[in-house]
């Protein structure tokens, strides 16, 4: 009788559950749970941008009314809240003596960059000799940040001081340091005749732009990249207005556009990738040759 070879059956490796510390600071400082990110109750308004995607479910360290607050809050948010732990000092002495708490200052990173953007950095980064960024439009600032903990020297622009402030906590929390410019970038210089892009002068060895477009600009983002420095892009696509927003044409790219636009570049990158929620994005990335 022949004996049929048995197949391993791959064991998969559980993916451990954020914990956030509510607690103030300076008491996550003096001891927390190994691995728990630091995100005082009074903070988790400011910080949403830093929490993992809203499907993650996340679980809670803090006081009975710290837990109570942050619960109703992440839960009107979406989050799933798969167990809370009051700490006490019974809960810390308990978890001295398993080996799972951590001393002094930490960073947890829970939030993750635009899918390209990560993309770039594994896969072209690499190749790019001129090592400095420009975050578009770059909002609360995850993807500057993290093209800078990937060595990149960033400038990020927004028109809104709010999103620029919390890219400067953001870098800070993580010891980097972003150069944030604060510009309509829509806007035209009537006096000295020049689109905001054109007060950008530089050409950078990686232009990043996420959920973000002005269609009159587009081509002009070409004149601030390096000659061998890259465009990483992705936007909404038009069939996002059947899912949610944005719904306006003009801030929904139609496919082939980008690769159009950046028809004299060697294109690297085209995809439509689907977000959660079944809204299309176009994935982007195309390097300068000439
Ligand atoms: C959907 S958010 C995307 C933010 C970031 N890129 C991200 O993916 O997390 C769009 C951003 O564009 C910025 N924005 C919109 N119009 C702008 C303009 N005319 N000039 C500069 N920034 C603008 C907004 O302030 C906002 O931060």
């Amino acid at each position: 009788m022949k004996t049929i070879p048995s197949v391993p059956i791959p064991i998969p490796i559980p993916i451990p559950i954020p914990i956030l510390d509510l607690r103030p600071a300076q008491f996550f400082d003096q001891s927390h749970i190994i691995g728990s990110a630091s995100f005082p109750v009074s903070e988790l308004f400011e910080r949403l941008h830093e929490l993992p995607i809203r499907t993650q479910a996340v679980e809670l360290f803090g006081s009975v009314s710290e837990l109570e607050i942050a619960t109703q809050f992440l839960s009107s948010k979406g989050y799933h809240i798969s167990q809370t732990q009051v700490a006490n000092q019974q809960k810390l002495l308990e978890l001295q003596q398993s080996n799972n708490l951590a001393f002094g200052k930490s960073y947890q990173r829970l939030w993750q960059p635009a899918k390209i953007v990560k993309r770039f950095v594994d896969d072209y980064s690499l190749h790019c000799d001129n090592k400095t960024g420009l975050d578009l439009a770059c909002g609360s600032g995850r993807d500057a940040v993290y093209m800078s903990m990937q060595g990149f020297s960033m400038t990020a622009v927004d028109y809104l001081p709010s999103a620029l402030e919390k890219l400067s906590d953001l870098a800070i929390r993580c010891e980097q340091s972003v150069k944030t410019i604060q510009l309509d970038l829509e806007k035209f210089h009537q006096e000295k005749q020049l689109s905001s892009l054109s007060l950008l002068e530089e050409y950078y060895g990686c232009l990043v732009v996420v959920r973000y477009l002005h269609r009159p600009s587009l081509l002009q983002l070409k004149s601030l990249i390096d000659i061998g420095g890259y465009i990483v892009y992705q936007t909404f696509m038009r069939g996002c207005e059947k899912f949610g927003s944005p719904k306006n044409p003009r801030y929904l790219l139609e496919s082939g556009e980008l690769a159009l636009a950046f028809s004299d570049f060697d294109i690297l990158v085209d995809q439509v990738e689907y977000l959660a929620d079944g809204r299309p994005t176009n994935c982007f990335i195309a390097k300068r040759m000439k």
